[in-house]
């Protein structure tokens, strides 16, 4: 499987990352081609509501959300981590009925995810121009388009995805691809919501992220078949147990792969071994959950301040517009406000 970081660099990042004190590796090595199909099983979950309550939220609220986005006839969307793209679809298609120019460059690590999403956008939206790139968004600026004037364009970053970073990191990534962005132009985050805003119990976190039918835990072992296939690695999956906690006080999910046992594992590419005492975690990924008032905080960091939300009605999560109205990267005291 080909991704935009290389193998070279996926090694050194797993030596890092197995070597510190509290052992972590990054989310986003979830995603080869095995897991990449896991993901899309667990969306397809009962117990995992994100993906179910975002595609509510945009069908429902579609042409009010576009309404919003693009008042013009020219509409460029760039999409952070688009993966299969089929919510997205619902907001592109309402944008053809409303006789929009429709251009979407969906942004994804996965070749396998970009190529499915392009293959379904060419069957179901043919009138969409597609410009895919297979990109570690975090570390690159998406390509501009050619023909750049006078299209209004959007930054989407949905499903949550932004629950796995740090709030600067975060930060960092939206700023860094809306760049070339300019006044009028928009964002559009979808967001967990923090419990507190609504219904939602720990328990419901819970179960998002430890289903009854275990497809999140092969989703998390994955991992480690992964670095078994691709480096020499020989993790044993079934001796590390899966584990979803609730960190209350950093607001956040968290997965762990724990090891059952005091073990040994060795990677041939890094020609080094790593021991593993019983009970031992991997930490594999930090999922925030925040509150309004800190997605409101993160627009206007970002340079959008806050317009509009639409949310389910038990408040279990939200899609957030906001809209630049200067040029806040070159401006940053008109971000203080
Ligand atoms: C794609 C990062 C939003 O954190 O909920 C799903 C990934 N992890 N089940 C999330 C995930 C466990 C997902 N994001």
């Amino acid at each position: 499987m080909k991704t935009a970081v290389s193998q070279s660099g996926i090694a050194e990042l797993v030596r890092a990352g197995l070597s510190r004190k509290a052992k972590a590796l990054p989310p986003w090595l979830f995603y080869d081609a095995a897991g990449s199909e896991l993901f899309e099983r667990i969306t397809q979950l009962e117990a995992y509501y994100l993906t179910r309550k975002e595609r509510q939220i945009l069908l429902q609220h579609s042409g009010a959300i576009v309404d919003a986005c693009v008042p013009e006839t020219q509409w460029q969307v760039f999409e952070l981590g688009a993966g299969s793209a089929r919510k997205t679809a619902h907001l592109l298609r309402t944008a053809l009925e409303r006789q929009r120019c429709v251009e979407y460059h969906p942004l994804d690590i996965s070749l396998d995810a970009m190529q499915n999403a392009v293959e379904y956008l060419a069957q179901e939206l043919p009138a969409v121009k597609v410009c895919p790139e297979v990109t570690d968004y975090t570390q690159t600026q998406p390509r501009l388009p050619a023909s750049d004037a006078g299209a209004r364009k959007a930054l989407l970053w949905m499903g949550s995805s932004l629950g796995n970073y740090e709030e600067a990191e975060a930060v960092a990534v939206l700023r860094r691809a809306s760049a070339h962005f300019r006044a009028g132009d928009v964002l559009l985050l979808g967001v967990d919501l923090h419990p507190s805003e609504g219904s939602k119990q720990k328990q419901d976190l819970i179960l998002a992220y430890d289903d009854a039918e275990g497809v999140t835990a092969a989703f998390n072992r994955n991992l480690l078949l992964r670095l078994n296939r691709e480096l020499g690695a020989d993790f044993r999956a079934d001796q590390f147990e899966h584990r979803a906690d609730w960190n209350e006080a950093a607001g956040r999910m968290e997965m762990h792969l724990v090891s059952r046992i005091r073990q040994r594992v060795y990677l041939a590419e890094l020609e080094e071994s790593f021991l593993f005492q019983a009970g031992e975690s991997i930490h594999t990924e930090s999922s925030y959950k925040p509150t309004v008032p800190q997605v409101q905080e993160l627009l206007q960091q970002a340079g959008f301040p806050f317009v509009t939300a639409w949310m389910d009605p038990q408040r279990w999560f939200g899609v957030f517009l906001g809209r630049r109205c200067s040029r806040p990267a070159d401006d940053p005291t008109s971000m203080q406000q």
